[in-house]
């Protein structure tokens, strides 16, 4: 079909709810992604941090194909190897002792924010507030979406559940005051706050958690929906940053672009979920988790990982040569292949999209004013450089 003739239907069935490019993408190999006019784009977005191993990843193309031609789905009345294995792979290693396997992030905040509920209406502790953090972002579904910390996502859906708290993300004395309060039951956070524009914790801000966490005994949940599984250099961020969650959950690029969610939880709170408590149709099913063994087995291993801290700090390295090298570039963030680039106001960041797809670069802007880099894991060190020349031309042309 032309690109026209699906961009009216596109225009006339499907909800308009993403403000989409007017771009159809047809197919993908490695970091490139290819549309119906022939044009090739790197892919420094990889379906915000789901395409963990690139397009068209051959060992990724296998598993699924295999398990395609043995079963879909059997439902969660029963068991199915691929979930177990991918449980057992996931586990390993990690203070984890069990998994619930979802479709989303979403539902994978849901599912955590119920295990925690739960913990505490079992124990009767009487705790049944959630604190959360400014400029965060955990999901659209009315539980996530109310630990959500900005109003633009919110504002349109009031009101939500009023029993979630919000403190400003690193600020130490705000959290002292936060924290006590008997009722709160458990703290949810990002490890580095994605949507809200790839902002990371301070050291002091961690330890101070984590100090408050032990003394007001309070759970801790860590949302790794798009640091996890590699992104940062380390298979979950959480580890990097000294961070020791009771439950943590992940999503988008566990299983490389087949929908999944997880939440791992410790032993403490590895059997709160009793048969009946909570489920979904889909979770754990066959195929998706077949893709998530894949990409689990690939993504664990030290010699991957290490590229991603290698080829992260190399890209690093070249944005801060543009950040010298441009006035208006205010900060380089993040780590591994998750960073972000702030401009200052005088460059809307998001008004470069079209200007980078127009150079066949998929880079686009999230949080304030800054420029989220999102390549796959498997990038190649030329790529990052063909990536970094698109960007000097487009911010030669402003500064000029
Ligand atoms: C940190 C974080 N949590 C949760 C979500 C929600 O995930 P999903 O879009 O799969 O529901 C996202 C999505 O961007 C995210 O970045």
């Amino acid at each position: 079909m032309d690109k026209a003739k699906i961009l009216k239907l596109h225009g006339e069935y499907v909800m308009q709810n993403y403000g989409c490019f007017p771009i159809v993408f047809e197919r993908g190999e490695g970091t490139l992604l290819f549309d119906g006019d022939g044009n090739r784009y790197l892919d420094f977005l990889s379906g915000i941090a789901v395409n963990s191993l690139g397009h068209n990843n051959k060992g990724l193309v296998r598993a699924i194909l295999r398990q395609t031609k043995k079963m879909l789905s059997c439902s969660n009345y029963f068991i199915n190897e691929p979930s177990v294995m991918l449980a057992k792979t996931l586990l390993k290693g990690t203070r984890f002792k069990r998994v619930f396997f979802c479709n989303s992030g979403t539902e994978a905040a849901e599912a955590a924010i119920k295990i925690a509920k739960k913990y505490h209406n079992d124990v009767g502790t009487g705790a049944y507030k959630f604190l959360a953090f400014t400029n965060s972002f955990h999901g659209r579904t009315i539980g996530a979406l109310a630990a959500t910390g900005q109003d633009k996502y919110k504002a349109s859906f009031a009101p939500l559940p009023d029993w979630f708290v919000f403190s400003p993300f690193n600020d130490v004395g705000a959290l002292k005051k936060a924290m006590d309060d008997d009722k709160i039951a458990a703290v949810i956070m990002e490890c580095i706050q994605g949507e809200g524009g790839v902002i990371t914790p301070s050291d002091e801000f961690v330890s101070s958690l984590n100090f408050l966490l032990k003394k007001h005994k309070k759970l801790l949940i860590i949302d790794e929906v798009q640091t996890g599984v590699g992104r940062t250099g380390s298979f979950f961020a959480c580890s990097e940053y000294g961070l020791r969650p009771d439950i943590l959950f992940t999503a988008k690029g566990l299983a490389g672009g087949v929908p999944i969610g997880a939440v791992l939880t410790t032993e403490k709170l590895s059997d709160v979920l009793r048969p009946g408590d909570h489920g979904t149709t889909f979770g754990g099913n066959p195929l998706a988790a077949a893709a998530g063994l894949a990409v689990t087995k690939i993504i664990k291993k030290k010699s991957f990982l290490d590229e991603v801290v290698s080829k992260g700090d190399y890209l690093k390295e070249r944005l801060s040569f543009l950040h010298k090298k441009y006035g208006f570039i205010k900060e380089i963030r993040g780590k591994g292949l998750i960073l972000g680039m702030e401009l200052d106001p005088s460059v809307n960041a998001r008004n470069l999209n079209q200007k980078f797809l127009d150079k066949g670069l998929i880079l686009l802007a999230a949080g304030n004013n800054t420029l989220r880099f999102l390549p796959p894991l498997t990038v190649k060190i030329e790529e990052i450089d063909g990536a970094l020349a698109i960007i000097d031309e487009v911010f030669g042309g402003i500064a000029a």
